[in-house]
Formats: C-alpha cells, sequence, structure tokens
C-alpha cells in the first residue's frame, strides 16, 4: 500500500466514528481530504449530518461532495472533529499547520466535544520537532515578533531558524484568516508546553500549530493496517 492508501484507510475508520444527527468539523489537508470525500459519500447515502469546514480549501470540498455545512457562529458546538496533523506524538501531541489552516483547525477542534486525528505512519513520532512548527502570525509588525519570538524560544532553550514561509511566487503566504505563517524549525521539542507557552505571550502570535489536550484519539495507518491510540 502506498502512503494515500494508507490516509485513505486512516479517514474510512474514522468514518465509523459518524454517527446520524452528528455536527462535525471536517479538517484540512491531502489526509483530511479523503474524510471529506468518505463523508461525502455516506450523506448522498443519507447520512444526516452538519458540518463546520476548517478552511476555504476544506469548504469547497465539502460543497463539491454535497455536504451540509454550518458555521462556528450557527453552531459553536460540535460533536467531533476529525482532521489529519504533520506530527502526532506517543502522548497525542499534535504539529499541525502545514498547509496554514492551524487557527482555525484549533478553534473547531477546541469547539467539538472530541477530535480524533488521522495519519499514515510516517506522521507518527517520537520526539515530536522535526517537522517545522507552523505559527501563525500578524503581518504587522513582523519584524519585532519574529525577534519576540526568537527570544522567547531562547529562553526555554530551544533553538532553531524562523522562516517566513512563501508561497510560489515568492509572496508572504497568506493565511485564510488574512495573516502570515513562520515555520519555527526548532529541532526536537521535549517539552512543547513550554513551548506553547512562550509563544503563546507573544502579542504578534496568532496561534501556533502545537496542539496540546486536543487530539483524544489517533488513527495511524500502515503497512501493518490500521490502529488506534487514545490519549493515556
Ligand atoms: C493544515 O493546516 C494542516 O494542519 C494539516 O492537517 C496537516 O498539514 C496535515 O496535512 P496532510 O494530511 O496533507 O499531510
Amino acid at each position: 500500500m502506498n502512503v494515500e492508501n494508507h490516509k485513505r484507510a486512516a479517514a474510512a475508520r474514522a468514518v465509523e466514528f459518524v454517527r446520524p444527527g452528528m455536527r462535525l468539523g471536517l479538517g484540512t489537508g491531502s489526509t483530511a481530504r479523503h474524510f471529506v470525500e468518505l463523508i461525502g459519500e455516506r450523506v448522498r447515502a443519507g447520512l444526516d449530518i452538519v458540518a463546520v469546514p476548517t478552511s476555504r480549501a476544506t469548504e469547497a470540498d465539502a460543497k463539491r461532495w454535497g455536504i451540509p455545512l454550518t458555521t462556528l457562529d450557527e453552531t459553536p458546538e460540535l460533536d467531533l472533529t476529525v482532521d489529519g496533523a504533520d506530527e502526532v506524538g506517543r502522548d497525542l501531541t499534535l504539529i499541525k499547520g502545514g498547509g496554514g489552516a492551524l487557527l482555525r483547525e484549533k478553534i473547531v477542534a477546541a469547539a467539538s466535544a472530541r477530535m480524533i486525528v488521522i495519519a499514515d505512519d510516517s506522521k507518527w513520532v517520537d520526539p515530536i520537532g522535526r517537522f517545522p512548527l507552523p505559527v501563525e502570525v500578524a503581518p504587522f509588525g513582523v519584524v519585532a515578533t519574529l525577534r519576540e519570538m526568537d527570544e522567547a524560544i531562547a529562553d526555554i532553550q530551544q533553538s532553531g531558524p524562523l522562516t517566513l514561509r512563501r508561497d510560489k511566487d515568492g509572496h508572504a503566504f497568506v493565511t485564510d484568516g488574512g495573516h502570515w505563517i513562520v515555520d519555527a524549525a526548532l529541532g526536537r521539542i521535549d517539552e512543547p508546553a513550554a513551548v506553547a507557552h512562550a509563544l503563546g505571550n507573544i502579542p504578534g502570535v496568532m496561534e501556533h500549530g502545537l496542539f496540546l489536550d486536543l487530539a483524544q484519539m489517533a488513527i495511524i495507518a500502515g503497512e501493518y493496517g490500521v490502529r488506534i491510540v487514545e490519549r493515556p
């Protein structure tokens, strides 16, 4: 099986946790896209759910599949969010934001009673941190924000280049919320809570891609099949 098959297998297992009448959060990225497609098939077969997308890209996919959509303003409490991740640690701490949707993804996950993360087994790592941590920042004063980020990271004995993400034309990558993304290549992160705390105190930082205590379950697919890991 190739990686795409693994992503689909994880998504298919997550569909089994969806019940009629649920209010769902729909994640963003290539793995979450499989889940959206599979839910779309169920909706066409009569499944009654309503969903909040975590990005414009997912919104477009969900519409294409005929999934009934709502907003968090109309439906502020969700039953279940299913999303991918860039890295999944042993305690289900996640690094997210490789696709730039981390702010909406985190808001939607936090509004959900339950979050399931789906991934192929290349994402299952210990410790987390090989994937540069995406940090969503306000464009205003970005140089000052980068300096503050450098200092805050050094204060907790971490370091690593901070790189403003660019699109294929060399312009700053702009998120759905109109912000920019800084990729923080910190290397191994042994204390994610300390990193989250340090970054969370900087005014220009809108949100960071560390998801702590949000996912209750990971569905990981590899050559061995699909396995379920629940947060201790
Ligand atoms: C989107 O901003 C991300 O958080 C994605 O969930 C993450 O990058 C995983 O994407 P893939 O499933 O495409 O690897």
